[in-house]
């Protein structure tokens, strides 16, 4: 089986983000640029996917409307001769197919996970956390996805969190497994946001699953968890009584672009990448002297 499918919650209301969130979606605020959710799809498509499900709610007509064609601005542009914005634009637009699901009550991601169920159907798919930023040459859902086609099992993204931190994610408890340079290990258990004295590792769970469809009977049976909130990890704990699943630590380098230290040290490395920016914003930081 492949992954074709690409899942977004996206219904979230952004409190870690006001007042930017108030009346726009956390994830249209721009990196440089372009709007966080785009690097997200960027990336499901560069790792195969090519249908995109986006999870909305209330307030999230933007993310809507930046995936679909804009006529009045493209003729703008047409006229004016600006052809290289006018590219920019409509590969936004032409990028993919993309459908929408409305989660009425933001009850959690394992509730919005469950909200794809139908037009996911019976078979593999992947559900990316936009906020969770990663850069790196090969993407992370690539590397993930090469994973689930040897093993034909869920695959779970995993970074090492060192300290306190820890408690702010989900946690691994793990075995080890074979292959992938040592990158990959078989969950045995996880917990979501556990204390620290109680983590079971140092490995936390990172935006980025390829689930089996068995996922959405597990979510169809969970009840409130850590924060009142129906927990997509422990729709996962369900899951490992049925399957094997593998946690796999990618090669990256993760933003955590939900917050608003990791959103400015996210922009500044982006920007610093950059043809056109790069050289003289350097310049520009280098001159404040810190
Ligand atoms: C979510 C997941 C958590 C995971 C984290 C990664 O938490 O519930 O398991 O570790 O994303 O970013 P949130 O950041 O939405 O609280």
């Amino acid at each position: 089986m492949k992954v074709r499918k690409a899942v977004f919650p996206a219904a979230g209301l952004g409190t870690r983000f006001l007042p930017a969130t108030k009346a726009q979606p956390k994830e249209m605020l721009p990196l440089v640029d372009k709007p966080i959710i785009q690097y997200g799809v960027e990336e499901a498509m560069a790792s195969g996917c090519d249908q995109i499900i986006i999870i909305t709610g209330r307030g999230k007509q933007s993310i809507e409307d930046h995936f679909d064609v804009s006529y009045e601005l493209e003729t703008m542009l047409e006229q004016r001769k600006k052809t290289d914005l006018l590219h920019i634009v409509r590969s936004i637009s032409d990028m993919i197919h993309v459908a929408y699901v409305r989660q009425k009550e933001a009850l959690g991601l394992g509730h919005a996970v469950l909200m794809a169920r139908e037009l996911v159907g019976n078979e593999p798919f992947a559900v990316l956390l936009a906020d969770d930023v990663i850069d790196n040459p090969v993407p992370a859902l690539k590397q993930m996805v090469d994973v689930f086609n040897q093993k034909q099992c869920s695959v779970i993204a995993a970074q090492v969190v060192e300290g306190k931190m820890i408690s702010s994610y989900g946690v691994f408890e793990t075995a080890p497994a074979e292959g992938f340079n040592g990158r990959l290990f078989e969950i045995k258990n996880m917990v979501e946001k556990p204390k620290f004295e109680d983590a079971p590792s140092n490995l936390a769970v990172i935006g980025r699953y390829i689930l089996t469809p068995t996922i959405f009977d597990c979510l169809a049976e969970i009840k409130p968890g850590a924060g009142g909130e129906l927990q997509l990890t422990d729709g996962m704990r369900l899951l490992l009584k049925k399957e094997k699943m593998y946690g796999y630590i990618y090669e990256g380098r993760r933003h955590d672009t939900g917050d608003k230290l990791g959103f400015l040290k996210a922009t500044v490395e982006f920007a610093l990448k950059r043809d056109d920016l790069g050289a003289p914003f350097r310049e520009y930081l280098k001159a404040l002297k810190l």
